[in-house]
């Protein structure tokens, strides 16, 4: 099985009041859980729904940023994040709505949206734990090749391989959207664990990459190498190239 992150359940001790100081004297209360589209996380939300259900996780207090969304696309679009993160993370977790966050693709002026997210992180004093996939070309979110190791939230344009890879969940190319917004690899290397997820041969070379190569924009999960506490959990087939 994929692994199941054990500090998901309420924060205690030391995190709690780091949240508390990085929020400003703020109460905060459960972990702040980074959220992942895709398939590659997908084995890890349902271990995770397992144990909610077994009663051995209580998400009570719990919440959730989501990395990215389309721009453009209404968030009750099948295919919006939004609809997503609700499907695979929000009900099955059995989370509060109104704790679960992904950012607006939808919003007239998105330079302030994406300033309104990284509020919105810091307020909840941070992420204890990022879960990620990794995309063909080397993205986490949907920060794509060239991306500034040093980058927050902003509007990106997608790789042509990405809308390519995702065409699958969409009628046509032509529907994918051509613009996102994604939390920036300076964002995600804030969050005090990281956990990225990969299996297949098709991620076989971004994983080497990503763990071998040197530290590179065009790779830009190659930015884990600078994390502290950065776990990499890969089948076979994705390890081959290591
Ligand atoms: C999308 C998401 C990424 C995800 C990637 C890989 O592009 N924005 O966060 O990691 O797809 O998806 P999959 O896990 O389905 O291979």
């Amino acid at each position: 099985g994929r692994p199941a992150p054990s500090a998901v359940s309420g924060a205690s001790g030391a995190s709690t009041a780091d949240r508390s100081a990085a929020s400003g004297g703020r109460e905060a209360t459960g972990a702040v859980l980074g959220v992942a589209t895709g398939s590659s996380p997908l084995g890890t939300y349902a271990e995770l729904a397992r144990r909610v259900r077994a009663g051995e996780i209580d998400t009570a207090g719990v919440s959730a940023f989501a990395l990215d969304e389309y721009l453009g696309l209404d968030p009750t679009h099948p295919e919006s994040y939004h609809s997503v993160i609700r499907r695979s993370v929000t009900e099955p977790l059995g989370l509060d709505p109104r704790r679960v966050h992904v950012p607006d693709g939808a919003a007239a002026d998105i330079r302030a949206a994406c300033l309104d997210y990284e509020r919105r992180i810091r307020e909840a004093g941070g992420i204890d734990l990022q879960l990620l996939g990794i995309g063909a070309n080397g993205h986490i979110g949907f920060n794509e090749p060239t991306s500034s190791f040093a980058s927050r939230t902003r509007l990106k344009t997608l790789a042509p391989r990405t809308r390519i890879d995702n065409a699958r969940f969409f009628g046509s190319l032509d529907e994918v959207p051509l613009h996102c917004v994604t939390q920036g690899l300076g964002t995600i290397l804030e969050a005090r664990q990281l956990l990225l997820v990969a299996h297949g041969e098709a991620k076989a070379d971004a994983v080497a990459r990503m763990v071998e190569g040197p530290l590179a924009a065009v790779c830009p999960a190659s930015a884990l190498q600078l994390h502290p506490d950065a776990t990499v959990v890969i089948d076979r087939a994705a390890s081959s190239l290591l």
